[in-house]
């Protein structure tokens, strides 16, 4: 993990390879001193405006024992927002890597920042887009080009080292988590069946004091988890249900998260087509945000109980898988006609949330999943869909989506669309009867098993993963929910 520090070293000591300096194209963030001046200098360069995004890099400044200065460009000063802070810091950090573990400096701006931010956010911004950016996934990369930094140090005047120092160990963890979420997701298949992955992720939670139950096939057949059980049964990998109980002394509420845990999405005998199926590892991203999340609130000591449930499953094709038209009794009792076996993240989760209300009875129940493709063409790659019809609920995930930039956007749960689950011979069907709105119909599946409990899911099909690199998350698993649901767990 990388070594988040504060210093209020005089700048003249600092022995560094790269220093990064935020600039704004119309301020000057910095009060005096050779940060000022330097920044000062820069307004005589013609190429370098100090547009979001743009970075001039110095080598061998004088008078100073640092390599390399990157100056990264904010855009102006009225623009300036703490996501594009982390933006800056997560692009100075990757152009600081090299063959070997280097090391930064980041300046915080010490000059009176435009309004509605004050230097602590630009200080938590900046510090965050350094830690998320400074990770790789290379577990099977034998060729390593350029490697993560071994030590980030953030400058600031010593008054303010000392107040945010506590600050840093959460920011440290938050990203920390992070990078385990990222991990989990990045990991192939054939790594992680729901066996193995259940393994991992409870090792990581027992490692923080997290009790942690899991169960297998046979336990799961005593609870009667028939829809859970049906999307295992085409795999060789059993299905297993991995619950997660972080219960600190004297916390009375309790808070249940539900993450959607497919290790593979084939589709099942509804087989998905070249072009859809190469991603579906990515497909147990919720309950690998939902598994960081509550291991983060429990390193963190949050005076709250977390229950995590991950329900866990690799949906595949054979000779024992489930067919279309199957009807399975759900744990809830409600039985499911089988539409097609590729909606099978609603039927995992249908089970792992009914069975959180009923045996934890939590005051809050919210689910992440990459539920649907029509999420992602509703509201693209980069923003998840909320489903929240708790009004306290939903303003509260809505300002820590804001909070963290893991962007939401609220969809409705129409009364009416309800008549798009009806079955003529079970309970209800898993799909509805076209491919309209199937990220509603998705959710209206989901409500069916959370009775009167305080609700919200979280479609995260699009967000969970990036094709290309972004300023502070590598190519792949983003963690994408995990910080989202840290921010929340402290407000509920
Ligand atoms: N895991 C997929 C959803 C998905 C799609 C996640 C793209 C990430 C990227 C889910 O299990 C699925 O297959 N959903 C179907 C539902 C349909 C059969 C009603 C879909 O979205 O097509
Ligand atoms: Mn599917
Ligand atoms: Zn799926």
């Amino acid at each position: 993990m990388t070594m988040l520090q504060l210093t209020s070293q005089q700048l003249s000591r600092i022995k560094a390879e790269t220093l990064i300096i935020p600039v704004c194209e119309d301020q000057i963030l910095f009060r005096s001193g050779p940060l000022a001046e330097m920044a000062r200098k820069l307004a005589g360069i013609e190429t370098f405006a100090g547009r979001a995004g743009d970075t001039l890099v110095r080598y061998q400044p004088a008078d100073l024992h640092i390599e390399r200065i990157a100056f990264v460009g904010l855009g102006t000063a009225g623009e300036l927002t703490p996501e594009g802070l982390r933006q800056a810091a997560g692009r100075g950090i990757r152009g600081a890597w090299h063959a070997r573990p280097g090391n930064a400096v980041i300046a915080v701006p010490d000059a009176r920042l435009p309004e509605g931010m004050d230097r602590r956010q630009a200080f938590e911004a900046l510090a965050e887009g350094a830690a998320l950016s400074n990770h790789t996934f290379a577990d099977y990369n034998s060729e390593t080009k350029t490697v993560p930094l071994k030590s980030i140090r953030m400058l600031a005047a010593a008054k303010e080292v000392r107040a945010w120092r506590p600050l840093l160990t959460r920011i440290e963890e938050i990203c920390r988590g992070t990078m385990l979420a990222r991990d989990w997701v990045n990991l192939p298949s054939n790594a992680k069946s729901p066996a193995a992955l259940a393994a991992l992720i409870a090792r990581s939670a027992r490692k923080a004091g997290i009790s942690t139950l899991t169960m297998d096939t046979r336990q799961l057949r005593r609870h009667k988890m028939g829809a859970l059980l049906a999307v295992g049964s085409g795999s060789r990998q059993s299905p297993r249900l991995l619950i997660l109980d972080y219960k600190p002394p004297r916390s009375r509420k309790t808070l249940a998260l539900v993450g959607k845990g497919v290790t593979f999405d084939a589709g099942g005998l509804n087989l998905k087509p070249t072009g859809s199926i190469e991603m579906m590892k990515i497909d147990m991203a919720g309950a690998a945000a939902v598994g960081a999340a509550v291991i983060t609130a429990a390193r963190l000591g949050l005076p709250k109980r977390i229950i995590g449930v991950l329900p866990l499953a690799e949906n595949m094709v054979s000779g024992t898988a489930f067919r279309p038209g199957d009807i399975v009794r759900s744990y809830s009792g409600q039985t499911i006609e089988i539409g097609n076996t590729d909606a099978e993240g609603r039927l995992i989760l249908a089970d792992a949330l009914a069975y959180a209300v009923k045996r934890y009875k939590p005051a809050f129940i919210i689910d992440l999943a990459t539920l649907t493709g029509a999420c992602v063409v509703a509201l693209g790659e980069s923003i998840a869909g909320l489903f929240c019809e708790h009004e306290g609920l939903r303003e509260k995930i809505l300002q820590s989506s804001q909070d963290t930039h893991e962007r939401c956007w609220t969809l409705p749960m129409p009364d009416d669309y309800r008549d798009l689950l009806k079955s003529e011979v079970a309970d209800m069907r898993n799909i509805g009867p076209g491919r309209w709105g199937g990220a509603i119909v998705a959710a209206l599946f989901l409500a069916r098993f959370v009775g009167d409990t305080p609700w919200a899911h979280i479609d995260i099909a699009g967000p969970a993963y990036t094709r290309k690199a972004q300023p502070y998350s590598e190519a792949g698993g983003t963690g994408f929910g995990m910080r989202l649901l840290c921010h929340l767990m402290d407000n509920l």
